[in-house]
């Protein structure tokens, strides 16, 4: 272990004692020791050997390496910690879910899909390469997560489970599924700012039903992955069917929260403390839950949901204080 660890540059830790903090009170977000150990598996992953033509490699790590918060890798690895497992084991799941989710910003930032030009305060993969470059990176990164999970996860079954579960949360009825409706959506509802009394869409659809399809869409574009890193932390980690489920509903309240959170920031925050542009989701006429239920019941739906969140990891006891203090982040955050 502590051979991966100084091949991974890490070398404050050891290998019994692979992170500092212990508690909240050493690390409040609950995962910035757990950062080091992230950027550098993502940049041991981001080799991708001959073949890879140097435009298309540069492309990937342009996407996967830009300053991201890392909070689903954070995730893989708070979960399998969470359910007595080694962080270690848990890299590959960290690494694969990131590439994932790399390749879907890129992909949401096509001019084709939300058309943006700033990304993790950065020029866009379409705009510092170009759009075919761009469009390849995030194919590449979809397979190449796979390819990673499937040689680095050491036990057969563990890692065909970590391949089924990201593979299903990427897919036609999660993340690209969510995708397409969040599109498909652009328009259709009215923002009234309160869903109560909202104007009939133009479909004849009732508020209520607006929202119930805007939760539809954000528990799969975004919430599946945020599901996913925690059950790929589960598996790598060795956790119990207990764990598996507090997990779950764990997951359910946060990765709908994550969004929610990101819908009142594209309102409220500029786009410097964002790094990305901000006010674009009115304009394009996205489906947001400002939108309907406006800013503060927005806020309110979030802190309902991050308080079951807590509530629904109490089985890890004191080991929870990781996953409990990222919720609350999830909730606090500025950007
Ligand atoms: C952005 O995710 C896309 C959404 C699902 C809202 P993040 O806010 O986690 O983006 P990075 O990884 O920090 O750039
Ligand atoms: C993106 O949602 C979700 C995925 C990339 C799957 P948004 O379109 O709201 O994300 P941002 O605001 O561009 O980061
Ligand atoms: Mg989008
Ligand atoms: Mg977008
Ligand atoms: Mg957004």
């Amino acid at each position: 272990m502590v051979v991966l660890i100084k091949q991974l540059g890490i070398d404050t830790v050891t290998s019994a004692s692979p992170t500092t903090a212990t508690s909240a009170k050493d690390d409040p977000t609950g995962f910035r020791d757990l950062q080091p150990l992230i950027e550098n598996a993502l940049a041991a992953g981001c080799e991708f050997g001959n073949g890879c033509p140097g435009r298309l490699g540069d492309a990937m790590r342009y996407a996967v390496l830009a300053p991201g918060k890392r909070l689903r890798p954070a995730l893989v690895l708070m979960a399998a910690e969470a359910c007595g497992g080694d962080l270690h084991e848990a890299l590959p799941g960290a690494v694969a879910v990131e590439m994932i989710h790399a390749y879907s910003l890129i992909h949401d930032d096509l001019p084709a899909m939300d058309d943006d030009d700033l990304r993790r305060g950065r020029p866009t993969c379409h705009i510092k390469y170009d759009e075919a470059t761009a469009i390849l990176a995030g194919d590449a990164l979809i397979a190449q997560a796979f390819t990673h999970l499937s040689e680095n996860v050491k036990d057969p079954i563990s890692a065909a489970t970590a391949v089924k579960t990201l593979a299903k949360a990427a897919g036609p009825c999660h993340l690209v599924g969510g995708q397409a409706d969040d599109l498909a959506a652009e328009h259709r509802f009215v923002d009234s700012g309160d869903a109560e009394t909202a104007d009939l869409p133009p479909n004849g659809e009732s508020a209520v039903a607006a929202l119930k399809h805007l939760e539809s869409i954000h528990q799969r574009k975004t919430g599946a992955l945020i599901a996913a890193s925690l059950s790929l932390g589960a598996t790598l980690g060795g956790g119990t069917e207990r764990h598996r489920s507090a997990l779950a509903c764990f997951a359910e309240k946060v990765g709908l929260a994550f969004q929610v959170v990101d819908d009142l920031l594209d309102l409220t925050a500029d786009s410097t403390a964002m790094g990305k542009r901000t006010g674009k989701d009115a304009i394009k006429g996205k489906l947001t839950y400002p939108g309907l239920l406006g800013i503060e019941g927005a806020k309110t739906r979030a802190e309902d949901l991050i308080r079951e969140a807590q509530e629904a990891i109490n089985v890890f006891k004191e080991r929870k204080w990781r996953l409990s203090s990222l919720a609350n982040y999830v909730l606090e955050r500025q950007h």
